[in-house]
């Protein structure tokens, strides 16, 4: 098999410490090589669902997750230790040095360009986009900068079609409903199975319909209701906003 004996000798995967190896070798093929997701869920972020503590996500990983895709995996002790030390570190994105203001940020963020208007940032703030209140541990500079300017490009392309456990950001799509009575209902995916369908319209009410009383069901792929800030926000504007980003890591509020 060519392709196993290429895997055994890259050299990635020599000079990788253990960890690394571990999570190259068994979760990778899921989660991604950087852990941001694929057929499983994103790692790289602060908290994770299953897992709230180092305990709850050694238990996921030996244990899986019942009922999903989430599979066992049989290691050492010392192993098991080394690869949530690993996904732990994958969920840290380091804080950068950055040439904006992140105090003239925010009153741009809250009061000229609105965003509060989907984003919540600690209590105040709406829920069509995601939560923004730890996105400067989530995110790098580029990501947020990239985010604002050209938000389709943002969005990932990893989908799978029915998920359990739907979160923002990185599960984020826009579906149109027609409903056998002719109503049209606009907005994000909750929540999916094979035969019902949740969905957050963008004026934040929730619809739930069994797929068989629909006419129509659209899934817009790369489509998001956020608007392009290219040119509308000055390039020391988004220096600012991502200087406001970068400083939220959930350490303020
Ligand atoms: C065959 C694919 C597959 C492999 C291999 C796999 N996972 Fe997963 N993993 C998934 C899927 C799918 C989910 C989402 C389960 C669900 O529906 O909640 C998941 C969920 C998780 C979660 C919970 C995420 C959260 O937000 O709570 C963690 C942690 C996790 N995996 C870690 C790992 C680690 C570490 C490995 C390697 C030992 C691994 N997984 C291997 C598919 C996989
Ligand atoms: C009309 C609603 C809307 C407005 C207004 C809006 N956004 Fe968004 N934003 C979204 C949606 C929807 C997404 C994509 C799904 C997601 O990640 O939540 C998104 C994604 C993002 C992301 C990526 C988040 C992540 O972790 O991947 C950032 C950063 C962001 N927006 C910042 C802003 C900023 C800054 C403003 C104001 C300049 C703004 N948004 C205005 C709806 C909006």
């Amino acid at each position: 098999m060519p392709a196993l004996a290429v895997l055994l000798i890259s050299p990635v995967l020599l000079a990788a410490g253990t960890g690394e190896r571990l999570f190259l070798a068994h979760c990778a093929p899921c989660h991604g090589k950087s852990g941001d997701g694929g057929i499983g869920a994103n790692l790289a972020t602060p908290r994770l669902l299953h897992a709230p503590d180092d305990e709850a996500l050694r238990l996921v990983i030996v244990g899986g997750i019942a009922g999903t895709g989430m599979p066992p995996t049989r290691l050492t002790a010392s192993e098991q230790r080394d690869l949530v030390e690993y996904v732990r570190a994958l969920g840290r994105v380091e804080p950068e040095t950055l040439r904006g203001d992140a105090a003239r940020g925010e009153q741009i963020f809250r009061n000229e360009a609105k965003c509060l208007q989907c984003h919540a940032v600690g209590v105040s703030g709406g829920h069509v986009g995601s939560d923004l209140s730890t996105v400067g541990a989530r995110r790098n500079a580029a990501f947020l900068r990239q985010a604002i300017v050209d938000p389709k490009s943002a969005l990932t392309d990893k989908f799978i079609v029915y998920q359990r456990y739907i979160s923002f950001p990185g599960n984020f799509l826009q579906v149109r409903v027609v409903t056998a009575s002719g109503r049209r209902v606009v907005g994000a995916r909750i929540d999916e199975d094979a035969f019902s369908i949740q969905i957050r319209d963008y004026s934040g009410q929730l619809h739930s319909f069994w797929k068989s009383e629909l006419k129509e069901l659209h899934k817009d792929w790369g489509a998001t209701p956020m608007p392009a800030y290219k040119g509308v926000l000055s390039e020391a504007q988004l220096d600012d906003v991502v200087a406001y980003l970068a400083s939220l890591r959930g350490d303020r509020k």
